[in-house]
């Protein structure tokens, strides 16, 4: 609504302004063709003439000072004349007329201006001026016999009933160039004729006739001016009179004026040319008014310019490079935070492409399964049946003990972390190539989880053993070895229980080893208990480090039991670990236990605890046994045994297999190429799970089965022993 009303405003001052200008402009060219106009300007009234435009602009420029409208341009082309013949007619105002004065000094009080300013003008331009007319003529009958009476209703006449009362006699005396009471004295001088060519169309035969005839009036009084004007100017220059010749140059611009004036009305009438057209066309070349429709032609494709397009085209390739950018740096922080929550070095950001344009390739992976170099690595999560297989590099071979090596393992790059996460406790599968045959053995990690660029295996040279043998004769600093895992559950790492007791034996330290360093690198406030049985000093795996453990954690009781100690400086426990032994650890019969070691030495142990009353069942064990056969490993079944076997259905792979005593599922699957994936051969793992099908079976372990897969009747093929002709989904 105040848009509206707004817009509504400036039309309505629009058209005011209008009607004034072409009163203004009227009463000027009026007063041209006025008798008045043919009185010989004096001095005075030559000087005073010579300065129309100081008289009209002034009267326009205090209307439009005035009325707040934008009135001070050009003033009409006619109006100078009337002023003129005004000036004439009153000298003694003329000069006030010719130089601009304030309005109060002009006879407009101030604050009729200010009220102007808020006056409602909201009629059409006028087109009859017959108010302002008649008035006139009640004071210049004779200019009224020269006016017709018709055009008091066009534009005064609107004007003059619009502004009604003391006001509108004001706007009309302002509408025809007037200042103060002038006009008001002398209203024959109005003779409008814009505003009668705006009602033109309506104008009566009569009305008409007139119209044509003070247009041809004006042209003949513009051209006998113009002439005379011309003849002055003449003279002045043979004077070098430049003050007279600008006078008459000044007066020839109005006489044109005139002459223009007057040929416009009389072309609209002989040419029937709109009347309202031409006198819109002349208000807008006073008021420098441009058309809308003309000012911006449309050009180009979709009227836009070619300059147009190629800002566009800037401002849309500049967007690209700044999404582009965008989506490279996020990748970028993605990769940097993927590598530091996995520890591998952070890969280097994308080199510039050479001058060849060729962007360098990574370097291949030799390894399958293992990264190439600069490739984030992931860690395999921590699992009980693996889901990491690759190489590792050996970085490092210790010399434990005489017989024992421990091979401290790392990424194949030999820096960053290890490809998989591990618990304390759990343990690596190594393949090895011996014979034409792949022979898998199953090594716990000794060292702590929290070491994440490396592990260490810790292992026994076994007299004829094929990997341990393999493992300390041949492979040294640098070697790849092909491993997996990591596999297991017999792990402790401190939040299963608030203590601890550890049981192991010889070389089965080495899971129990990775849990102490484990809780004490973390500072673990539980008590752990370790009782640990060699044959001899000599053979104690991390003696120094256990000792040096047990100083510095004071949480941490360490107990060694020699078997075959003969030096008289040993003072600790000889002999086996022995019931009596185990009693002294506190709370022995109320606490967690993890027992680890060859199964002669687990068998003794197992009966000591029984001995206390110890739930055999809550104890924690894992025994470091090798596969009793190496592959083929049913090559070994006798002649005998085989008589005695039992058959084994693979129903998916249509097979059958004689199952000797003894023998385990996985070992018959082996001798007719049932394939059934493997790692520790001991139970541990669950690698060889397989569903039975009919039948039943013993297991000497079963660690790597879950509770639900006992209860949907899955076994471990590399436990799996019959008694009776059994079948598996295998
Ligand atoms: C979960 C798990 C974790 C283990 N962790 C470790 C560890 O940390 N450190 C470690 O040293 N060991 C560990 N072991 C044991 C390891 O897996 C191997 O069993 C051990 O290294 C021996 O393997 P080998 O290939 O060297 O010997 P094998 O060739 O398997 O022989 C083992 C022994 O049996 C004898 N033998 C082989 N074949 C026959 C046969 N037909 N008849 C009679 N005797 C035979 C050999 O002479 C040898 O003394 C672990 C075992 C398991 C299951
Ligand atoms: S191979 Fe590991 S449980 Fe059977």
């Amino acid at each position: 609504m105040l848009t509206e009303g707004f817009v509504g405003w400036k039309r309505v001052a629009a058209l005011a302004t209008l009607a004034m200008l072409l009163a203004h402009g009227a009463a000027g060219a009026q007063s041209a063709a006025d008798p008045h106009a043919a009185h010989p300007p004096d001095k005075t009234g030559g000087t005073t003439a010579a300065q129309p435009d100081a008289a009209g602009t002034s009267s326009a420029r205090d209307s439009g000072s005035m009325a707040g409208m934008p009135m001070g341009t050009t003033p009409p082309a006619g109006a100078p004349m009337g002023d003129d013949d005004h000036a004439a007619h009153h000298p003694d105002k003329a000069g006030s007329m010719a130089v601009p004065q304030p309005a109060p000094a002009d006879g407009m009080p101030a604050q009729s201006s200010s009220s102007m300013n808020g006056m409602p003008m909201s009629a059409t331009p006028p087109a009859d001026a017959s108010a302002g007319d008649d008035d006139h003529a009640a004071h210049h009958p004779d200019a009224t016999a020269s006016m017709p009476a018709s055009s008091g209703a066009s534009m005064a006449g609107s004007m003059g009933g619009m502004m009604a009362g003391s006001m509108g006699g004001m706007m009309d005396d302002m509408m025809r160039g007037c200042r103060g009471d002038e006009c008001g004295r002398d209203r024959r001088l109005n003779k409008l004729l814009y505003p009668q060519l705006m009602a033109l169309p309506d104008l009566p035969p009569e009305r008409r006739a007139s119209v044509e005839q003070l247009a041809h009036h004006r042209m003949h009084e513009g051209i006998q001016l113009l002439a005379s004007l011309s003849s002055e100017a003449s003279h002045a220059v043979q004077r070098n009179d430049y003050g007279g010749l600008q006078e008459a140059s000044d007066r020839m611009r109005v006489a044109w004026g005139e002459f223009d004036s007057g040929l416009s009305a009389y072309r609209a009438l002989a040419e029937g040319q709109a009347p309202r057209g031409i006198a819109l066309a002349w208000f807008r070349r006073e008021m420098n008014l441009t058309d809308p429709l003309t000012t911006a032609p449309a050009h180009g494709v979709f009227g836009l310019s070619g300059f147009h397009y190629f800002t566009m085209a800037l401002l849309l390739a500049f967007a690209l490079l700044a999404a582009w950018m965008y989506v490279a740096r996020t990748r970028r922080t993605n990769a940097v935070l993927a590598t530091l929550r996995t520890g591998a070095p952070v890969p280097p950001a994308p080199a510039a492409a050479p001058r060849s344009g060729v962007a360098p390739a990574p370097a291949a992976s030799v390894f399958p399964g293992v990264p190439a170099e600069g490739e984030p690595q992931a860690r395999a999560p921590v699992s009980t049946m693996g889901g990491w297989v690759g190489k590792l590099r050996v970085a490092r071979v210790f010399q434990e003990t005489p017989k024992v090596k421990t091979f401290r393992l790392a990424p194949v790059e030999g820096v960053g972390a290890l490809p998989f996460e591990f618990e304390p406790g759990q343990f690596l599968t190594l393949s090895v190539h011996s014979g034409g045959n792949q022979v898998k053995r199953s090594y716990s990690i000794a060292s702590s989880p929290c070491c994440h660029g490396w592990c260490d295996l810790t292992v026994k040279h076994e007299s004829g053993g094929i990997v341990s043998g393999y493992l300390h004769e041949q492979v040294k600093e640098g070697d790849l070895l092909d491993a997996s895992g990591p596999y297991g559950r017999f792990t402790f790492r401190g939040v299963e229980s608030d203590s601890v007791v550890f049981l192991g034996g010889g070389v089965g330290i080495t899971p129990l080893m990775s849990s102490i360093r484990y809780l004490t690198d973390q500072s673990w406030n539980g008590r752990i208990d370790l009782v640990y049985a060699c044959k001899d000093l000599e053979s104690v795996i991390f003696r120094d480090e256990l000792n040096q453990l047990a100083r510095r954690h004071p949480n941490l009781h360490v107990s060694i039991v020699l078997s075959d100690e003969s030096s008289a400086a040993w003072t600790g426990p000889r002999g086996f670990i022995t019931a009596e032994l185990l009693g002294q650890i506190p709370q022995i019969r109320s606490r967690r236990i993890h027992l680890c070691g060859p199964s002669v030495m687990m068998d003794a142990v197992r009966n000591e605890l029984g001995k206390l009353g110890i739930d055999l069942a809550s104890v924690h064990s894992e025994l470091f046994l090798s596969p009793s056969r190496t592959v083929p490993p049913g090559l070994e079944v006798s002649a005998g045994d085989t008589a005695t076997a039992v058959t084994c259905s693979f129903e998916r792979s249509g097979k059958k297999a004689p199952l000797a005593a003894g023998q385990t599922v996985l070992e018959a699957a082996e001798e007719v190429g049932v394939p059934i994936e493997y790692a520790c051969r001991q139970g541990y793992c669950g690698l060889c799970k397989i569903k039975l099908l009919s039948g039943e079976v013993t297991m000497d372990v079963d660690d790597g089965l879950t509770p639900l897969d006992r209860s949907s009747g899955v076994i471990l093929a590399c436990q799996a022993k019959a008694s009776a002709d059994i079948s598996v989904d295998a």
